[in-house]
């Protein structure tokens, strides 16, 4: 939900800012701008549509003399996505501008009474007073400012401020939306995620909420907003690389990170499974073992595909540590009526660390004195850094839009923190404990050896679906969450109309849908649903619909049955959600690639939706 860039020091300013604003476009691409100050004048240039249109604009500007400036890729809240609403948004004089992620809720009563001092609007976004704000309050001191206009501003804001009068300063400050210092010993830098700060340190410091930062070049400091003290803060070394945010060769970021995938399983495996003994160990949890052994009940809280890995998780949790498991939706869940305390333990899943509403969640759900742990991609993210307890799931930086990487690799920590559980509470036979272990440093492998024929065999498939208008799912058990996460994968990234079913819940009105033009993708490995989900795909068969069904190698019956297949090696029935992510993943990026669509940042989506 927008992205955030800004830069003081020595080099030019204008191919910084651009660098960034393009490891920032997948949270958000209707509009971009920038600032810099040439001069000491302020000079702004935006374009609505994708970065590539600003960059367009900026072809002869990339050589200026200008060390200083910020950035901004916009998705849309407030007014449409055209380029006066783009950012960077000035006051009235053009003297001052400010780039924004975030909502202010109570921007039209500011709006109005700033209109009554004389302030002239130009666009319809809840940013612009923030600008006409901070420009009333300013006398001398930009910071100063700047806190005095936010103590009036209601909402969630990372921000950042020029003032053509300070040619060496730049001012941020967050509340409820991310932002993140880079540091070396001639600059400084801004930026609403680690990725766009990885070409040039990895040297980089969390804002929290509350804070204001000032920025000069090669310094800076923290400051309560609320009161002016100041904050001293240790830098934290990120180990991702700056090629780790890039394409390698692949066409795009989702096929690169479908491919990752055993690299990053293996990541968050490492060192945390002993394999002589298949024993988990989890160090630095948070959450100590007494605690662990005396809760009650588990409430996993997520949105979208990190809802889907928690769907699996409740199969893993009550089978294998008996304590019973329910699942919300974080939207849902935030505004519900909770019945937590202190031996309830609240899960949240999230690849960013910085959804909004999981993170009102996982606040409530600390209000009520639940022990919050979470399981984060985002290294430092406002989830990570608030729970009680972090387990990462080490998949490295995800740029597509849609998830891929991060849900296996959320799948994998569940699984491992499932049989962390169960060895705590003496629940699972040790020597189960230890092949499930070993099955799951197997898994891998088999995914390694897998994707490339997988993707070259599917396209038949892709050729003979590519232009459905609808597209069903079905599985049941450990697979019902795949099913759901297969029409998810596929409607955001070719805007095909899918729907996830479980197995047995056709009958129940879906089977109405199925007519000989219906695809219906059919999960059916030969686990212990399988008889039942034979049963499905023979229902559906009598009624005509295309047929594809993903099933155990070897399984004949299931090629009869079916127009298309695809087979998977067998692994332990526990692991079939992992590996049956895969060929999912795969279907709907081979699908949106053949449609012409854009894969990596679909329509009206954003990576992180860090508001409401
Ligand atoms: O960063 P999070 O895991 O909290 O994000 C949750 C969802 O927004 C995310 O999974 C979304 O559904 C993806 N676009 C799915 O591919």
């Amino acid at each position: 939900m927008c992205g955030i860039v800004g830069y003081v020091g020595t080099r030019k300013v204008v191919p910084v800012l651009l660098a960034g604003l393009r490891r920032l476009e997948y949270r958000g691409y209707d509009s971009a701008g920038i600032v810099y100050n040439h001069q000491n004048r302020l000079v702004r240039h935006r374009a609505s549509g994708k970065l590539s249109e600003l960059e367009a604009v900026l072809d002869d500007h990339i050589g200026v003399e200008s060390s200083i400036g910020l950035g901004h890729t916009r998705w849309a809240t407030h007014g449409a996505p055209t380029e006066l609403n783009a950012h960077p948004h000035s006051d009235c004089t053009g003297d001052l501008v400010v780039v924004h992620n975030g909502i202010i809720e109570n921007y039209s009563s500011l709006r109005e009474a700033l209109k009554q001092k004389g302030h002239t609007f130009c666009s319809e976004t809840d940013t612009e007073v923030l600008a006409h704000l901070i420009e009333e309050h300013l006398i001398d001191d930009l910071a100063a400012a700047t806190r005095a206009a936010l103590a009036q501003v209601e909402g969630s804001y990372a921000l950042a401020v020029l003032w053509a009068k300070d040619p060496e300063t730049i001012v941020a400050a967050r509340r409820q939306s991310p932002l993140v210092l880079g540091t070396d010993a001639e600059a400084c830098y801004l930026a609403s995620d680690i990725p766009a700060l990885l070409p040039y340190t990895r040297e980089v410091v969390f804002l929290d909420d509350g804070e204001l930062a000032v920025l000069g070049k090669g310094q800076y400091s923290i400051r309560q907003l609320a009161d002016g003290s100041e904050v001293h803060k240790e830098s934290t070394t990120i180990d991702w690389t700056a090629t780790m945010a890039e394409k390698g060769g692949h066409r795009h970021f989702m096929l690169k990170e479908i491919y990752e995938q055993p690299i990053a399983i293996r990541s968050t495996i490492n060192g945390r499974i002993m394999p002589e003994t298949g024993r988990i160990l989890l160090p630095g949890l948070g959450i100590s073992d007494e605690v662990l052994t005396g809760i009650k009940r588990i409430v996993l809280v997520a949105c979208g595909t990190s809802w889907h890995a928690a769907l699996v998780a409740k199969y893993w949790l009550e089978k294998w540590t008996a304590i019973p498991v329910e699942v919300d939706i974080a939207s849902e869940f935030r505004y519900r009526h909770l019945l937590l305390h202190e031996q309830v333990l609240t899960l949240v899943i999230s690849q960013s660390g910085e959804t909004a509403d999981t993170l009102a969640g996982m606040r409530r759900a600390a209000q009520f004195g639940s022990p919050v742990l979470a399981i984060c991609n985002a290294v430092g993210s406002t989830m990570a850094r608030e729970a009680d307890g972090i387990l990462y799931t080490h998949a490295g930086p995800e740029i597509s839009v849609a998830s891929t990487k991060a849900f296996t690799c959320q799948l994998t920590t569940l699984f491992l923190f499932t049989l962390y559980l169960a060895q705590l509470r003496q629940s699972i036979d040790p020597a189960v404990q230890k092949e499930l272990g070993l099955q799951l440093i197997q898994l891998a492998d088999v995914m390694s050896a897998l994707i490339k024929p997988m993707q070259k065999n599917m396209q038949a498939i892709i050729e003979s679906y590519y232009e459905a208008r609808d597209f069903l799912f079905i599985g049941r058990g450990l697979n019902y969450p795949i099913a759901l996460e297969g029409a998810l994968k596929l409607k955001e990234t070719s805007y095909i109309h899918a729907e996830g079913y479980a197995g047995g819940e056709l009958k129940h009105g879906p089977i109405a849908l199925i007519d000989a033009d219906m695809p219906l993708l059919a999960l059916a490995p030969q686990d212990s649903s399988y008889p039942k989900t034979i049963s499905n795909v023979q229902e559906i068969k009598a009624r005509q619909a295309r047929l594809i069904v993903v099933g155990s190698e070897g399984d004949s019956q299931l090629a009869e049955l079916s127009r298309h297949h695809i087979f998977l090696p067998k692994v332990h029935e526990e692991l079939n959600p992992i590996l049956y992510a895969l060929p999912v993943q795969l279907l709907a990026y081979e699908i949106a690639a053949r449609r012409g669509c854009d894969v990596d940042q679909p329509r009206n989506l954003a990576k992180s939706v860090t508001v409401e």
